[in-house]
């Protein structure tokens, strides 16, 4: 389709074309015939659509504060999942896990050695010392929202307080380098690159994703990428940064019995921050956390 200078955007800016996207579509045009991965209009969101994710995106982080205002020792996994399924109703929302493929519950929580896709369960206490991933995602007027925290349980050792700050540290690591016209290659080359200074590694199978107008969308965002590689960071372009960091080695398993949750194979601890960005003009905006 093709739009003419003076025609209005198609972002419904209801700015004329030549004043709105055409200076960046003529140059994603010039990179992709030059063999860079650039993506595809669909992946760039529009002002209006940037709007619909945030207001999905306050119902993702109220069920977050909510669970951090009550999660302690004593509490079952299931008592998060509850948290999380009546703040994000009473505000209007859904939440995306629940039946997402199959999926049982409205979070994923996932402790100590469990590396993400946790499954909320009656039978899993939280006890005193315990880490804890709770990745909350929501969908409201069909638009997606998805980040993760780790909460500590009472008083924890510190090698694992240290996880979980450092893996935090990593994620950030990885933010610095959300810029236009920048790679994505970049954004994992940062947070591989701390977390090995810290002497842990990052999981390599599992990584983030374009959100936006459905749960998972291209791109996928690894963690252990070369910088220079991947797709070219436009503006408009909305994924999370989800790194997994292991306290010891990187390899995981997927439990056989529920088909979801995925462990370090060595039994060490993994922690995990997520949050969910859009390139901007000048940098990044964060959209949830
Ligand atoms: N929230 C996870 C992510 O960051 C997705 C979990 S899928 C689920 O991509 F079904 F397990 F919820
Ligand atoms: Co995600």
């Amino acid at each position: 389709m093709k739009i003419s200078p003076n025609d209005s955007c198609w972002c419904g800016s209801g700015k004329k074309y030549k004043k709105c996207h055409m200076a960046n579509d003529d140059r994603m045009a010039l990179m992709k015939s030059k063999g860079f991965i650039v993506p595809s209009r669909e992946l760039l969101k529009t002002p209006e659509q940037i709007e619909g994710i945030k207001r999905s995106a306050a119902i993702n982080m109220a069920c977050l504060d909510a669970v951090s205002k009550e999660i302690k020792a004593g509490m079952t996994t299931a008592d998060i999942d509850h948290i999380v399924h009546e703040t994000t109703i009473s505000m209007g929302g859904i939440p995306a896990p629940l039946n997402y493929e199959g999926f049982p519950r409205s979070v994923c929580t996932s402790l100590n050695d469990e590396v993400c896709h946790g499954i909320p369960s009656e039978d899993v206490t939280l006890i005193d010392g315990d880490i804890i991933n709770v990745d909350c995602s929501t969908i409201l007027n069909g638009y997606f929202s998805d980040s993760s925290r780790m909460f500590m349980i009472g008083e924890v050792e510190d090698d694992r307080k240290k996880l979980v700050e450092e893996t935090r540290r990593a994620m950030l690591k990885g933010l610095e380098q959300v810029k236009p016209w920048g790679r994505l290659g970049d954004v994992g080359a940062a947070v591989n690159a701390y977390a090995r200074e810290c002497g842990y590694s990052v999981v390599r199978e599992i990584g983030g994703h374009g959100i936006g107008l459905s749960f998972h969308e291209d791109p996928w965002v690894g963690f252990t990428t070369r910088a220079g590689t991947g797709m070219v960071l436009v503006p408009g372009l909305c994924f999370t940064i989800e790194p997994m960091i292991n306290a010891g080695e990187a390899p995981i398993f997927c439990d056989e019995d529920n088909g979801w949750t995925i462990y370090t194979e060595d039994g060490s601890d993994s922690a995990q921050w997520e949050i969910q960005v859009v390139v901007t003009e000048d940098g990044y905006q964060v959209l949830c956390w």
